[in-house]
């Protein structure tokens, strides 16, 4: 028997105005998978990621995660069921310094507790450094360079560096499913080259994790997919390996131009 998906989404349907941004979609992701969505652009890739974390709800269709319904479940309900996301525009705090930033993405899965500092002073103190030693370790684990700077003001960092502690602030509510939103995109082949070590070395250290990222690029894709889907015009054209999808004349007509 197949294991039970960690992330299925059936038949999704979004409409915005007289506009079908997502028509009729599904998205299964598994433990420990990494699935790329393609698509020109407007063909509803970030619609996708918006349907499945609950900022947007679908008109039709369902989204199920770990086997439960979350379809129209506010935002913040999905992330502390385990899912965290970057934005294809990042959303890091500029004047906050790096590790506040990822302090912050403590918060998406572990509700504060507003009152125990004054009634617990000393438990509250005690949480408070787990999770900024959780957070130090989180920088560590993906970037030497941004625990060096841990206390400079984000804004400081380039914009590959920027895309990487979006990647720690994700990753520090400690996801089941993670999903990237062009992460490689503005950067050069270098820096991609080191995005794609970094999710191989996160895939080697959390096995269980899922993943699902937009990308235009398609070296990550090749380098990175287990699977890919391929959109278009809010509709999928296309789902299978790599090679597979790029051999689709659907794919190739719409994404490719050949
Ligand atoms: N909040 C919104 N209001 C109105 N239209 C929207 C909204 N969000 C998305 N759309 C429209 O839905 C379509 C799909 O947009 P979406 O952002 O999902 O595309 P995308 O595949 O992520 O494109 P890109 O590769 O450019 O990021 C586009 O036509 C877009 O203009
Ligand atoms: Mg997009």
């Amino acid at each position: 028997m197949k294991p039970e998906p960690l992330l299925f989404a059936e038949d999704l349907v979004i409409r915005f105005g007289g506009l079908a941004a997502l028509d009729g979609v599904g998205l299964r992701v598994d433990r420990g998978e990494v699935v790329a969505v393609i698509g020109p652009n407007g063909s509803g890739k970030t619609t996708l990621f918006n349907v499945v974390t609950g900022l947007y709800r679908p008109h039709r269709g369902r989204v199920v995660l770990k086997g439960q319904d979350v379809t129209g479940l506010p935002a913040h309900l999905v992330a502390r069921r385990g899912v965290a996301r970057t934005f294809q525009i990042s959303r890091l705090f500029l004047d906050l310094s790096v590790l506040d930033n990822v302090l912050l993405g403590c918060l998406g899965r572990h509700r504060p507790r507003w009152l125990e500092p004054l009634v617990r002073p000393h438990s509250s103190d005690r949480r408070l450094r787990e999770v900024a030693e959780r957070a130090v370790a989180l920088l560590e684990e993906v970037s030497p360079e941004l625990t060096v700077r841990c206390y400079r003001p984000a804004r400081e960092l380039t914009l590959a560096e920027r895309r990487r502690l979006d990647l720690c602030r994700a990753l520090a509510s400690d996801p089941d499913l993670l999903l990237l939103d062009e992460p490689s995109a503005g950067m050069d082949v270098r820096e991609t080259q080191a995005l794609m070590d970094e999710v191989r070395a996160l895939r080697e250290r959390r096995p269980d994790l899922g993943i699902a990222l937009i990308e235009h690029d398609m070296t990550v894709v090749r380098g990175l997919a287990d699977r890919v889907v391929a959109l278009n015009y809010g509709r999928k054209i296309a789902e299978g390996t790599f090679e597979e999808v790029a051999g689709s004349p659907e794919v190739r007509e719409a994404y490719l131009g050949a």
